[in-house]
């Protein structure tokens, strides 16, 4: 039975590790981080993720600005509120939550952050530092939480065949590109199989380490898996309950119950990845300020 990679624990011990230094920024410079959050219309996940961020900065004692928009704001109004967070002194992280309304580019809204408070990290300028090994960028939250739960339950990294199920711009391609790099947290054989793979399962099984992040309901089986790897499950699908058609519950992309028999260790769905994403995105929010501040 493999190791279950408790996401939860790791991501409050690294916000502890953020409360102190929010503190000790404060003492410094008389200020804190501020993060604003916008989520436009009625997406009910999007709401409960929004919720979850301003619930984390509050946690650590960054300041969270929350903005809301109707469904059907113009592309024209949200690229107005991202230009006056841009200049707004007070905010130095700016995240848009996504997917947006049909009637908006998420491209133009992208573009339209300034890098230096893109603590999302999806803007070219971020994206195109994190491709070259720049590491004045900010990692996208997710992958960035992924790579510290892999550096945590991997001690020597070099070599190893990381693959990853899934080529999205949120999760595959960033994190592709940050395990390829020559560091003691990367240096890992990438490969990345998607949807095009005539046998996924041929690339998933030569993996000493497998990220799957594919969006696809246990799709990852046990037979997909080799002996002893170390799985991380990206996935966050709500499906019915089997055994009572009137639920739902929450799995991810693995199917937990075997692969944890094949494993050596894997995260949960729920308590994995998940509460990474938000204590990284803490994280980009404190060196957003710290470079906009010029703190060492
Ligand atoms: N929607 C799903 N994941 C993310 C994320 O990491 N950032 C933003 N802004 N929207 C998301």
């Amino acid at each position: 039975m493999a190791e279950i990679i408790d996401g939860k624990k790791i991501a409050s011990e690294i916000r502890d590790g953020i409360r102190t230094r929010v503190a000790d920024m404060e003492k410094k410079t008389g200020g804190r981080p501020g993060l604003a959050v916008v989520l436009v219309g009625n997406n009910p996940a999007s709401a409960v993720y929004v919720r979850m961020k301003g619930k984390g900065c509050e946690e650590v004692g960054i300041k969270s600005f929350s903005y809301s928009l109707p469904e059907n704001a113009s592309e024209k109004e949200l690229l107005a509120l991202v230009d006056d967070l841009n200049r707004n002194r007070e905010i130095n992280g700016i995240l848009v939550q996504l997917p947006l309304p049909g009637q908006i580019k998420e491209k133009s809204v992208i573009y339209g952050i300034d890098p230096a408070k893109d603590v999302d990290g999806f803007h070219p300028v971020n994206v195109g530092k994190l491709l070259i090994g720049d590491e004045d960028c900010f990692f996208p939250c997710t992958p960035y939480g992924c790579q510290e739960l892999i550096a945590r339950h991997v001690k020597d990294l070099k070599g190893k065949h990381l693959v990853i199920v899934g080529r999205s711009n949120i999760v595959g391609k960033p994190l592709a590109n940050m395990m390829v790099q020559k560091n003691s947290r990367a240096n890992c054989i990438v490969t990345v199989c998607h949807t095009a793979a005539p046998d996924i399962g041929y690339h998933t099984r030569q993996a000493d380490i497998l990220v799957v992040a594919a969006g696809s309901p246990e799709m990852v089986t046990g037979d997909m898996v080799k002996k002893g790897a170390v799985v991380i499950d990206v996935g966050t699908n709500r499906v019915q309950d089997p055994a009572d058609a009137t639920k739902t519950r929450l799995v991810g992309d693995v199917k937990f119950d075997e692969v944890s028999m094949v494993a050596s260790a894997i995260t949960p769905v729920p308590g994995g990845v998940g509460p990474m994403t938000i204590t990284m995105l803490l994280k980009n929010t404190v060196k957003a300020y710290m470079i906009q501040n010029g703190v060492a």
